[in-house]
C-alpha cells in the first residue's frame, strides 16, 4: 500500500493547471509537476487516451534524488490515477521495504502514462505498448527528468529501459551495471514486478526478486 501521496497536486491547482495545458495545446514544456499531470490529462500524442480512465503522471517528491521507471499503469493504477498500486506495485513495494529505499522519497513513475489493455470478457487484458506510443510518451517522462532533477533512475523492465536510453538493452546482462545519461543522471536497470508475478517457477521466481532488491538497493545508495 502506498502510505502517502506527497507530490499529488490539489483539485485547484489541477483545474488550473489544466487550462494553462489545454490553452497551450500541450506543446509548451511543463513547469511543474502539476502542470504534467493536468497535461496528460489532455494528452492527444497517441491514441492511448482513448480507451483508458485517465492519465497516470509519476507520484513523489518534486526533487527525489532517485527516479524508478515502470512501464505502463495497470487496471488498478488507471482507475485510481497513481503509479504502482495494483499486484505489481504490492510487490515494489514490499521490495522497496526491504531494500531500505521508502517509497515516499522516491519518485516512482511509469514510462507510458496511459493503460493500453484490450477487453476479455469483464477484465481488462494489459498489453504491450508499442514502440511508437514509448516514443511519444518520453515527450512527458523527460518533463519529469527535467523537474525532478534525479541522481539516479532505476529502469524496471524492456519498456522502461526502452524510454529511458531510448534504445533496447537485455536486462539480464546489464543490470547492476550504473550508465551515464546524456541528462546527467546515473541509470540502472532491473526485472519488471509483474514479469516476475508470472513466472511459474518458484526458485526463479525468488531469484528474480532477489536481484530487485539488490538493483533497488544499489540505486538507493548511488542516490544517497
Ligand atoms: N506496472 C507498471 O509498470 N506501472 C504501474 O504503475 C503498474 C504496473
Amino acid at each position: 500500500m502506498v502510505a502517502a501521496h506527497p507530490a499529488r497536486p490539489s483539485e485547484r491547482e489541477l483545474r488550473s493547471a489544466s487550462k494553462q495545458a489545454r490553452r497551450s495545446n500541450g506543446e509548451d514544456a511543463p513547469t511543474s509537476l502539476e502542470d504534467i499531470a493536468a497535461g496528460i490529462q489532455v494528452c492527444r500524442r497517441c491514441d492511448l487516451w482513448r480507451n483508458a480512465t485517465q492519465g497516470v503522471p509519476g507520484l513523489g517528491p518534486p526533487r527525489a534524488a532517485l527516479m524508478i521507471v515502470g512501464e505502463q499503469p495497470g487496471d488498478q493504477e488507471d482507475l485510481q490515477g497513481v503509479p504502482f498500486v495494483g499486484p505489481a506495485g504490492q510487490l515494489l513495494d514490499r521490495a522497496m521495504a526491504e531494500a531500505g529505499a521508502p517509497r515516499d522519497r522516491v519518485f516512482v513513475t511509469n514510462a507510458v502514462k496511459h493503460f493500453k489493455h484490450e477487453p476479455r470478457g469483464k477484465r481488462r487484458l494489459h498489453k504491450t505498448p508499442d514502440r511508437g506510443e514509448v516514443q511519444a510518451c518520453r515527450w512527458w517522462l523527460g518533463a519529469e527528468r527535467r523537474l525532478v532533477r534525479p541522481r539516479v533512475i532505476l529502469a524496471l523492465g524492456a519498456t522502461a529501459v526502452q524510454a529511458v536510453f531510448g534504445k533496447a538493452l537485455p536486462i539480464g546482462k546489464t543490470r547492476g551495471q550504473r550508465q551515464a545519461l546524456d541528462g546527467g543522471e546515473l541509470a540502472l536497470v532491473s526485472w519488471h514486478p509483474s514479469f516476475m508475478l508470472r513466472i511459474p517457477d518458484r526458485d526463479a521466481k525468488d531469484r528474480a526478486y532477489a536481484e530487485l532488491v539488490a538493483d533497488l538497493k544499489q540505486a538507493w545508495k548511488l542516490a544517497g
